[in-house]
This record gives C-alpha cells, structure tokens and sequence, in this order.
C-alpha cells in the first residue's frame, strides 16, 4: 500500500478537516430530505406510488466505469479516497435509475481503520495477515474512532449533497461474518475455524463478538452522522449455522447493534445469505427490514418473519444471465409475491455477479417501476 494510503487509513489527512463534520441540523435536513423516497416509506412500510429496487453490490465490476474508475487502485485503497467513493458511488444510480446509492466501501473498512492486517485480493476475497485464535488476538482489536474512518465522512458528505432525495445506505458486515475473516483468515465454504471457536470456546467467541459488535455501532454511527438515509447489516455468512446457534452465537450481538442505532431514527435493514431457517429470528434482531435470498419464495418469507416488517429481495442474480423474456416473468414474480408482505423493495437475493450486462439491470429497473406502478403496494 503506498505511504499516502497509509496516512489516509491512519486518518492524518483528515483530523485536519475535523471542523468540516456535519451539524446535527444539517443530519435532520438530510433525514427530511429523504424521508419521502419510495425506499424510505417502503422500510417504514407507508404506502409507495411504486416499488423501490436497488440492488446489493450494485457498484462494482459488471460496469466497464467502474473498472475504468479503479484501474491502478487498490479495492481498500479506492475505499479510502473521498472522490473515488463519491464517484463509483454514483455510477449505478446514473446507469440504472435505482432508488437507493449504497456506500462504496467493504464490510472490512472498519477492520482495516483499526489496524487489522487485512487486504482485499481481486477474484479472492478479504485476507488476514494474521487470524485471530487466541485471548490476546482479541484484546489486541481496539475500538473504532470516527477519526480512523474521517474518508468515509468526507465521501458522505459530497455523496449527500449530489444525492438530493435519492437515499443513501450506510453498511457494516455482521459480527458473525467479520468474525469469520477474522478467523478463518480468508474466503471459505464452511467456516470451520470460526464454528470450531464458536462451539469450543463460547467465552472467547462471545469476547469476540462483543469488541466486533462494538467497532461495528460506531462505524453506523459515523455514517448515519455523516448523512447516510438507512443503514443495512450484510451478516452474509450467517446461514451457516443453525436456529439454536444462531440464537445463542449471533443474535444476542447483532440485536445490540440494531438497539444501538435505534436513537439515529434511521431505517435498519438485516440480511444473510441461505438464511431461511434463520428468517424469523433475524426479524426478531430488531431492524425494520428483513433481506430474503432466492431460496425462499417472499410470501413463504412472510409467514417465517414476524408482523411488522418489510421484506427486501429475491430474485436469483443468476437469473439476470437469462434471456430477457425469463428475467422479466421471475421479476413479476417476485413482484407478485412481494405484495403480500407489508411493504418490500426489490432487490436481489445476493449481490449482482460481475459477469451481468448493465443494460439489463437499468432495464429491471424500469420493469419493476412500471409493474408495480400498476398494482400499488
Ligand atoms: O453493494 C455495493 O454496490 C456496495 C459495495 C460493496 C462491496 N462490498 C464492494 C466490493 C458491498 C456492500 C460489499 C459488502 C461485502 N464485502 C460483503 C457482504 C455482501 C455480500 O456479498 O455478501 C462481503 C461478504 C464482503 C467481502 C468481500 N469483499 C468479498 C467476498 C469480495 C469479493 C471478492 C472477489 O473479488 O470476488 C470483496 C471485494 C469487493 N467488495 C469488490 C467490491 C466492488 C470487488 C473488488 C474488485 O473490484 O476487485
């Protein structure tokens, strides 16, 4: 990593601007200046003239822009550069018209803005220098200041001001599948250095959880300050485990974070991957809106999930591959069973795979405005 990526993580550049945060008013103006989308009325499941869709990984590599954009940059050096962040930020809401920009950042930014010894290898996925096993690995994970994250201020700030009444969403990984980074040290398909912690040494787990759950409010919190509209919890790799474990492992820490952000009066949004069994206990995490992945129909994810939630999903993002006519009939589909629930916002069941035409995501977004613009939710 060059030296003025270094400077930038420790935040030097940035403690200069410390004067430049946002008032409390102008997070207010922000709040009210959004608060009539069709994305933040549909998680305060208020009546919308169509369905909100936006979809999770929206930035990144199927837009040739982005590619251009981040040629020569590093994935955690882009993360920390103001400008790159406003700018591959904004790309998919110009090319696709969705209702909703999320943060350009990654769910490690946070680790990394603590001193965790994690890098981002292209077609990979996060690495660790040095996986945390042990007591003394935990305690030496120190908490989150704000200025550790001062880019992310920065970038929210100009993002904000572009975005006018198009919502911005702030995220965090869940501190289930930090912990599994953190533990596994990289990328894996079961976890098994994670769960082996998880099951073995419930009071090192538990140690664990708590200092991720930490960083993990304060780094919300500095993008709800800092202007983002909602906020969404990726705990990605928490479907694998199961109810009881969940329950036990997981809950307890991710309902502390929903708690924690409660004040801000921002939407929450909850989401995992192969989460099904898991459907109802996430809802009970506290957020407002439960994310579903392809694998359960939504008015199937209605009867699993608690009254008084909206749901966000599910079409297979591999459907996005098909010829257009089958993307179409699985997209009013899902539209179609969305309507039972009490609110929901199109999305995709997992992130957009890179391999995706552009032009059919912007032409999914015009299908789901005008179909669901039809039958109002
Ligand atoms: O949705 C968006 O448009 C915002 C951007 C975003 C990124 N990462 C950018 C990114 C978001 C929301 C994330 C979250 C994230 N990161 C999650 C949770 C969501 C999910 O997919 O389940 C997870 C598990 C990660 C960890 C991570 N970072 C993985 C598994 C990878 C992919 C590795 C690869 O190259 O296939 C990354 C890298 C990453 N994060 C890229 C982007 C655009 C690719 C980097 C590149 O362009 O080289």
């Amino acid at each position: 990593m060059p030296a003025e990526t270094r400077a930038r993580w420790r935040g030097d550049r940035y403690r200069t601007a410390a004067g430049r945060g946002w008032s409390c008013e102008k997070i207010r103006n922000v709040i009210a200046q959004t608060a009539e989308s069709a994305f933040v009325r549909a998680c305060r499941r208020q009546p919308v003239p169509y369905t909100p869709v936006w979809f999770m990984r929206q930035a990144g590599r199927s837009l040739p822009e982005y590619r251009a954009a981040r040629a020569g940059t590093g994935m955690l050096e882009a993360c920390a550069t103001p400008d790159l962040v406003t700018e591959i930020t904004l790309q998919p809401v110009r090319r696709y018209g969705v209702d909703a920009a999320i943060l350009f950042s990654d769910i490690v930014v946070p680790l990394r803005a603590v001193g965790v010894g994690v890098d981002i290898r292209p077609g990979v996925g996060p690495v660790v220098d040095q996986p945390i096993r042990l007591q003394a690995d935990v305690q030496r994970l120190r908490a989150l200041e704000p200025d550790d994250v001062r880019f992310l201020t920065e970038a929210i700030g100009a993002l904000v001001a572009e975005l006018g009444d198009k919502p911005l969403i702030g995220f965090a990984g869940g501190p289930f599948t930090l912990a599994c980074y953190l533990i596994d040290g990289g990328p894996s398909k079961s976890f098994d250095k994670t769960k082996s912690m998880m099951y073995g040494n419930p009071q090192l787990w538990h140690a664990l959880l708590d200092r991720l759950t930490d960083i993990t409010i304060s780094f919300l919190r500095v993008q709800v300050a800092a202007g983002a509209s909602a906020i969404q919890l990726f705990d990605s790799w928490a479907g694998t485990v199961g109810p009881d474990d969940y329950r036990q492992a997981v809950l307890p820490h991710s309902r502390r974070i929903f708690e924690a952000l409660a004040d801000t009066g921002v939407p929450r949004i909850h989401f995992g991957v192969g989460t099904g069994e898991l459907l109802g206990l996430m809802g009970e995490a506290g957020a407002e809106v439960v994310g579903v992945d392809w694998r359960v129909p939504l008015d199937e994810a209605v009867r699993r999930v608690e009254p008084g939630k909206a749901l966000q999903g599910n079409l297979d993002p591999a459907v996005l591959l098909a010829p257009w006519d089958v993307v179409a009939q699985r997209a009013t589909d899902v539209l179609n069973r969305g309507r039972t629930a009490e609110a929901h916002i199109f999305n995709l069941g997992h992130g957009v795979l890179p391999e995706t035409d552009p032009d059919v995501l912007a032409r999914l977004t015009e299908l789901v405005h005008t179909e669901s613009a039809r039958v109002p939710h």
